[in-house]
């Protein structure tokens, strides 16, 4: 099957990056390296690239797209959240610019054999970005509480249903494992009253929610986050693409936080918090994708973009 993903937002990621000609940039979801071969082609032969991804599928295809930029890219098979060391590991000591585009790729989705998508009825239970990793959904799905799938349902899915949809899997799974995608969808789908199932796949909000749980999609995104806003020169800049209203607040709350300088209560005559102010944010509100775009590509409705640059700090700072 050909990797195909169409990269969102292209041009203000590229723009948000305010991209050096000889600049060293991270991207830590390389994917289709559709963002990974543009920074590359927008910069000089001096321009270097330091990518990560979860998926050797995703790293052994853009090995072969990026090899005319060969000698000028490396990509490690790795989490975006060990950043320090995989920047350690590449011998960088700052970058000019990171950006992250969270979630799966098309790729990923319409692989039936990885076991993502509501659509296909017989592909076993997945959803592990890391084919390498222990726990998929078929794990989630048949090993975990009433509670904690309904937790899960509701909180990552915003699944109005979550109850039931969790009662109606520990009941099934007293006669026999629920091995398919096409089972669970079943199973949620005799969950939802009919009036509730006229917007959208009636699964969608369901598997999102497994997918999050099974790649721990939420965990350590905003330590992460301040991780690699260390790991930047200043004036660098990092681009957060997220897709999810979750994802979006974190790195929204983490950004603010970053941009915040002394929390001391105003009537103190001076500061005794000590707190600098690590980012300027670039856009307030984040950026979306135009109308023309999402028509040409459904999955760039629900992006979001925020950007934020690194400011100079006190010697000895980082
Ligand atoms: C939306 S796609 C990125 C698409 C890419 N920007 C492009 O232009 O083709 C997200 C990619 O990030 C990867 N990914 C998600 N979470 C990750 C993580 N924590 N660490 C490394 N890669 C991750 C996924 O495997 C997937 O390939």
């Amino acid at each position: 099957m050909e990797f195909c993903h169409v990269p969102v937002m292209l041009e203000e990621c590229m723009q948000g990056l305010k991209l050096r000609q000889d600049g060293v940039y991270f991207d830590g979801t390389l994917g289709g390296a559709g963002h990974s071969g543009e920074i590359l082609k927008r910069t000089s032969p001096s321009g270097r690239l330091i990518a990560t991804d979860l998926d050797p599928e995703a790293i052994a295809n853009a090995e072969k797209k990026l090899a005319p930029f060969s000698g000028r890219f490396r990509l490690f098979h790795a989490n975006y959240k060990n950043f320090s060391s995989v920047a350690e590991d590449a011998g960088i000591e700052g970058f000019d610019g990171a950006l992250l585009d969270l979630g799966v790729s098309s790729y990923q989705l319409d692989n039936r054999e990885r076991g993502f998508s509501y659509m296909a009825t017989d592909s076993r239970l997945d959803m592990r970005m890391d084919p390498g990793q222990r726990k998929s959904a078929w794990e989630v799905v048949n090993t975990y509480d009433r509670k904690k799938l309904s937790y899960i349902l509701a909180t990552y899915g915003e699944e109005k249903f979550a109850e039931n949809i969790a009662k109606n899997i520990v009941e099934e799974r007293k006669f026999r494992t629920i091995d398919t995608t096409g089972q669970l969808c079943g199973i949620v789908d005799r969950s939802i009253p009919y009036k509730f199932k006229q917007g959208g796949h009636p699964a969608k909000k369901t598997f999102q929610a497994i997918r999050i749980e099974v790649n721990e999609e939420l965990d350590g995104l905003g330590e992460c986050l301040r991780d690699i806003v260390k790991g930047l020169k200043p004036g660098g800049r990092i681009a957060v693409m997220t897709f999810h209203s979750l994802e979006d607040r974190i790195v929204k709350q983490t950004f603010q936080d970053l941009a915040t300088a002394c929390v001391c209560d105003k009537r103190l005559p001076v500061c005794v918090c000590g707190r600098k102010k690590k980012v300027e944010l670039v856009n307030k509100k984040p950026i979306v994708a135009d109308e023309e775009e999402c028509l040409s590509n459904p999955r760039a409705k629900s992006a979001k973009l925020r950007i934020a640059e690194k400011i100079r700090l006190f010697d000895g700072e980082k």
